[in-house]
């Protein structure tokens, strides 16, 4: 099988540099029309530059198509207008990677609540914004392909990144009710978890790490997840050649009564509770709710 995007135009948010350039990149390469959006700000969303102009000269300079998009990923009405630009000049929007983000790292104790905001609104609200302003183009054109970028401190947590993490693990829970709704519609959505070298990971990463885990070994991830064969609702960890796929899942449990209906019973049935066999993963929310059902049925 050949993964092609002729005839595909894409939006690759925060694609001015890291993953979202090699993304783009890789997207040209294979056909598509690409939207490089980047407003170019520093590591904590600060400033301005022309980042996303320079990855549209480096696709045009391979032979590829590519326009460049300043906009804010916070900015509802300047994602509409992205959109807006990308389906005048091409005529669509098939595939939407979010993918801008930032950092402000800090314990949660030294946290400030503007610092929480502004993470959750660039990463949450900004992947909203954007999913936004190409939904009823893919719903029109009963073609989509969308991709969250979560993280590792999303699913599983990482010291000094309540706000980030919080967020991420809100892009995964985005994805699993817009998949639901875009269903009927052929639009697909999934969520990627990356590690690579890039600027926000430079002061974790130790040297030779950067060229282990390079943005360029994330990339088949995200573009298989966004093709034509991409499947819907899968949480994919990428990084280094490395694919692993995550799930939330959810233990058979126990039917609790009488007097054991209560915090004792609780404590009491905890290590049944928790036990991972027969373990299941809902494919809705309302799947768990018939899965409590069929346990009162016995
Ligand atoms: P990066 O800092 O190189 O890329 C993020 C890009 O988003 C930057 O170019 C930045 O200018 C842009 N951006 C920030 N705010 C924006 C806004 N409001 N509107 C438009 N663009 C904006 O970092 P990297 O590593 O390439 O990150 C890409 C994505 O991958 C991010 O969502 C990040 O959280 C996620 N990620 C990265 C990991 C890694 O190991 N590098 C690990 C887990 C997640």
């Amino acid at each position: 099988m050949t993964i092609r995007f002729d005839d595909k135009i894409a939006i690759v948010t925060g694609a001015g540099g890291g993953l979202g350039r090699a993304y783009a990149l890789e997207l040209a390469r294979r056909g598509a029309k690409v939207v490089v959006n980047d407003l170019g700000g520093s590591r904590d969303g600060t400033g301005h530059s022309d980042a996303a102009l320079k990855v549209v000269e480096e696709i045009k300079a391979a032979g590829g198509t590519a326009m460049s998009n300043g906009g804010s990923v916070t900015e509802y009405d300047q994602m509409v207008e992205m959109v807006a630009k990308a389906k005048e000049a091409w005529g669509g929007v098939h595939v939407l990677i979010n993918n801008a983000g930032v950092l402000r790292d800090k314990s949660f104790a030294n946290m400030a609540p503007e610092d929480f905001e502004f993470v959750v609104d660039v990463h949450l609200n900004g992947s909203a914004n954007c999913t936004k302003a190409v939904w009823e183009t893919m719903r029109e054109q009963a073609y989509g392909r969308i991709l969250m970028t979560a993280s590792s401190t999303g699913l599983y947590g990482n010291f000094g990144q309540a706000n980030y993490g919080a967020a991420k693990l809100g892009l995964a829970g985005l994805t699993k009710t817009l998949q639901l709704e875009a269903a009927k519609y052929n639009i697909k959505v999934n969520t990627l978890a990356p590690t690579a070298g890039t600027r926000m990971t430079e002061d974790i990463f130790p040297e030779e790490a950067f060229k282990l885990f390079t943005p360029e070994s994330v990339a088949p991830a995200a573009l298989f997840l966004v093709s034509e064969h991409a499947p819907t609702n899968a949480i994919l960890g990428a990084g280094a050649g490395v694919f692993q796929a995550a799930y939330v899942t959810l233990t058979q449990g126990v039917a609790l009564t009488g007097e054991e209906l209560s915090p004792e019973g609780v404590a009491a049935h905890w290590a049944e509770i928790t036990d991972r066999k027969g373990e299941m993963t809902p494919q809705s929310g309302s799947e768990q709710a018939m899965s409590i059902m069929k346990k009162l049925a016995g």
